[in-house]
């Protein structure tokens, strides 16, 4: 098959998480705009509903579904949701996440559980009840976003419990592409930079100029940045 039609996603369908806005909003674009019918699925159903919205204008369906990752009750649920609509799971990205800032010695128990809830048990409950959906077609790609963060110590801020979740998404990942693979499901994750979104709006008034010296490129990352890389891993191109 040529290349470029290696890339088409025309009668896949398409499931992110964390995809309201930043990081997970614009792998939603690209998704829909390589012809995928994308499930939208976020903690805030609003936002999810107005990207629904906005994808269905690019001509694919598109369903906005209020989940919260760390329930696997939801989770189960919202992908038995996709079967039972659109009959396949194709593709899977998984960007929901969030971030706090402390130093290591004063991180609260309660900021470590719900860091490593969403960012680390919340990509492995997806995973799961995507994979399970995948392996009994016996195809299907799925993405995590882990973060440079799961490799090196980001400055000036402190997160340690954000680090160590990033960390864990990285060999969980690995972990499931080698038990996965051979049947037709493969696991990939992507580690972004610095990048602009919600997420870093608020540091980078203060910390932007760290992270661009700190970055070989001179710049913070856009969303847009990533779509090229996702939509080749979950893609045939990078079969
Ligand atoms: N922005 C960066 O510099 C950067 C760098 C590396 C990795 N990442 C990772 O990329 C992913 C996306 O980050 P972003 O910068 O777009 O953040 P963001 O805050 O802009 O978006 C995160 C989205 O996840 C959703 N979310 C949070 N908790 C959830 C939950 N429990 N259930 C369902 N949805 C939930 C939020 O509602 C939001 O829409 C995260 O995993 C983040 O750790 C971000």
């Amino acid at each position: 098959m040529p290349i470029l039609e290696r890339f088409s996603l025309a009668g896949r369908t398409a499931f992110v998480t964390g995809a309201a806005q930043g990081i997970g909003r614009a792998l939603t674009q690209a998704l829909a705009e390589a012809g995928a019918d994308v499930a939208i699925a976020d903690r805030n159903g609003e936002d999810a509903g107005q990207a629904a919205e906005e994808i269905r204008s690019l001509g694919v369906r598109a369903l906005a579904l209020p989940l919260g990752v760390t329930d696997s009750g939801q989770v189960i649920g919202v992908i038995d949701e996709i079967l039972a609509r659109w009959g396949q799971l194709d593709v899977a990205v998984n960007a929901g996440g969030i971030a706090v800032r402390s130093p290591a010695e004063n991180i609260p128990e309660t900021d470590w559980d719900a860091i490593l809830g969403v960012n680390l048990k919340g990509v492995f409950l997806c995973c799961q009840a995507e994979g399970r959906a995948m392996l009994a077609q016996g195809r299907g790609s799925i993405v995590n976003i882990a973060s440079m963060s799961a490799r090196i110590v980001n400055r000036p801020q402190q997160h340690a419990h954000y680090n160590a979740s990033k960390a864990g998404v990285v060999q969980l990942t690995r972990t499931m592409a080698a038990e996965w693979t051979s049947r037709g499901v493969r696991v990939n994750s992507l580690s972004p930079g610095h990048t602009l979104t919600p997420m870093t709006a608020r540091g980078v008034a203060t910390d932007g100029p760290v992270w661009a010296a700190n970055t070989p490129m001179s710049r913070l990352g856009t969303p847009d940045d990533l779509q090229g890389a996702a939509l080749f891993l979950v893609s045939d191109a990078s079969a």
